[in-house]
């Protein structure tokens, strides 16, 4: 089981907390980092497909990544589903087991898609189905399980709810202190999360308005809280983390640029992730460039890291790689080959006051973060079927919206995301931490 203890806590949030992002939320400091949600029929029957390169993990759906991931955030990824169907919501867990260290079922999230659905928050309307779909995890998915709700205001209908929610056996609860129709800009209440934490005795993890580092400890102090958990503060900036505090969001851009060239992020989330990003900073010079920007080479240009681009392109081409981020590859064969030197390059960029992610292999070895995406996976064995067709292109990023802070559910089919290709299992477990 995951430790809860003190722990700085990346929250789940739909095409936000994407591969690169999480990767950068553990080097500045956080403890456990949430996927975004998925719901739960658009990952059943994703084909697992791990890059020979560097041993990235995509589950794949229709030709399209609906969930990428790296070995080195196993022991500390929490997957996020949406369901309103516990047989469904076991399949998508099963499905992706063994990359994941534990389940959480999304019981908060207001927006129309979910509650549609009888997903989200709709299920604290039905306790008796949200607990349906806990127990079934908790009993037939081999991992741990938690959840993630709001809050009533009605605090005795609030305890009857956390107490039947722990009941299932759950291991850890978030807690986000709002209520369902409650927006981001409207203040959270911190005063309700004690009374929840003296309610249960699993660990409580606090989520709402923590926006700084100094927050998680006063959070903490008034509710007992074990965890706390940031959505929107990392959103903006995610060395938030760091207990120096945070890095120049110009440093955070460039490192996050970095991670996606070294994962091969593709072009519309990096982008709608930067845009997020710049939402402080809409005044600076380079936020319209940055709305402009229409390829990667082009958001490159607005940070001046056209020659870092040029660099990685030239090292691409030298191994006789693909060099594209804009569109996914038409094949998977297409991206069999993903030069090491691409992400050793991308990934050697200065790393001030980050976090050294370690990492050991199989044989027990330990490695960074970048030395392990650089060697890949230690064993070796090829997808059968290199076929894959080519996905939509994602929408074109918006700007920061406030509305756009509050939960959003996960589409349905997939996060417009790039591809891996060829097989390999590879287990990686951190061995430190500072
Ligand atoms: C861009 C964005 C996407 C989100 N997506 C999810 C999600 O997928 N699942 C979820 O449970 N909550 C989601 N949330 C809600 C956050 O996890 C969190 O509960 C909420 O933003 C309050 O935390 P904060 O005050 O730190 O932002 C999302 C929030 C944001 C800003």
């Amino acid at each position: 089981m995951l430790n809860y203890n003190n722990a700085a806590i990346l929250a789940p949030m739909v095409r936000v907390g994407t591969l690169p992002i999480r990767l950068m939320a553990l080097e500045h400091g956080a403890d456990l980092v949430y996927t975004p949600e998925v719901v739960d029929k658009g990952i059943v029957g994703a084909e697992r497909v791990v890059n020979e390169d560097n041993g990235t993990i995509d589950y794949v759906v229709k030709g399209v990544s609906v969930f990428k991931t790296h070995p080195i955030e196993k022991s500390r990824l929490v997957f996020q589903i949406g369901s309103a169907n516990a047989d469904l919501a076991l399949e998508a867990a099963l499905t992706v087991a063994q990359d994941v260290s534990t389940i959480d079922l999304n019981c908060g999230c207001p927006k129309r898609f979910s509650i549609h659905g009888g997903m989200g928050a709709a299920l604290m309307e039905e306790p008796e189905k949200l607990c349906g779909i806990l127990r079934k995890l908790v009993q037939h998915s081999g991992l741990p399980v938690t959840c993630k709700i709001r809050i009533f205001p009605d605090r005795e209908r609030t305890l009857k709810l956390v107490k039947m929610i722990e009941a299932t056996g759950i291991v850890a609860l978030a807690v986000h202190c709002r209520y369902r129709d409650e927006r981001p800009r409207e203040p959270g209440h911190w005063d309700r999360f004690k009374e929840i934490v003296d309610a249960v005795s699993i660990p409580v993890i606090a989520n709402g308005d923590v926006m700084k580092y100094s927050d998680m400890a006063r959070v903490r102090e008034l509710s007992g809280a074990t965890g706390v958990m940031i959505a929107r503060g990392a959103q903006a900036n995610v060395s938030v983390f760091r207990k120096e505090g945070r890095l120049p969001t110009l440093d955070v851009v460039r490192q996050y640029i970095r991670k996606c060239m070294a994962t091969r992020n593709l072009h519309s989330n990096t982008k709608y992730v930067l845009m997020q990003m710049m939402v402080e900073e809409t005044k600076s010079s380079y936020y319209r460039p940055l709305c402009d920007a229409k390829s990667f080479r082009a958001v490159c240009k607005v940070f001046e890291m056209e020659q870092e681009l040029d660099d990685w392109i030239e090292k691409q081409k030298a191994g006789g790689y693909p060099t594209d981020l804009d569109t996914v590859p038409r094949k998977t064969q297409d991206v069999v080959a993903i030069s090491t030197t691409t992400l050793t390059a991308a990934t050697a960029a200065p790393a001030t006051g980050k976090r050294k992610l370690d990492a050991t292999n199989g044989a027990g070895e330990s490695k960074s973060l970048d030395e392990t995406l650089q060697d890949g996976p230690a064993t070796k064995k090829h997808a059968a079927d290199g076929s894959s067709s080519q996905p939509t292109p994602a929408d074109t990023p918006k700007a920061a919206d406030p509305e756009a802070d509050s939960e959003v559910a996960a589409p349905a089919t997939a996060e417009k995301d790039t591809l891996f290709s060829a097989g390999a299992e590879h287990t990686v477990v951190f061995t430190s931490s500072s």
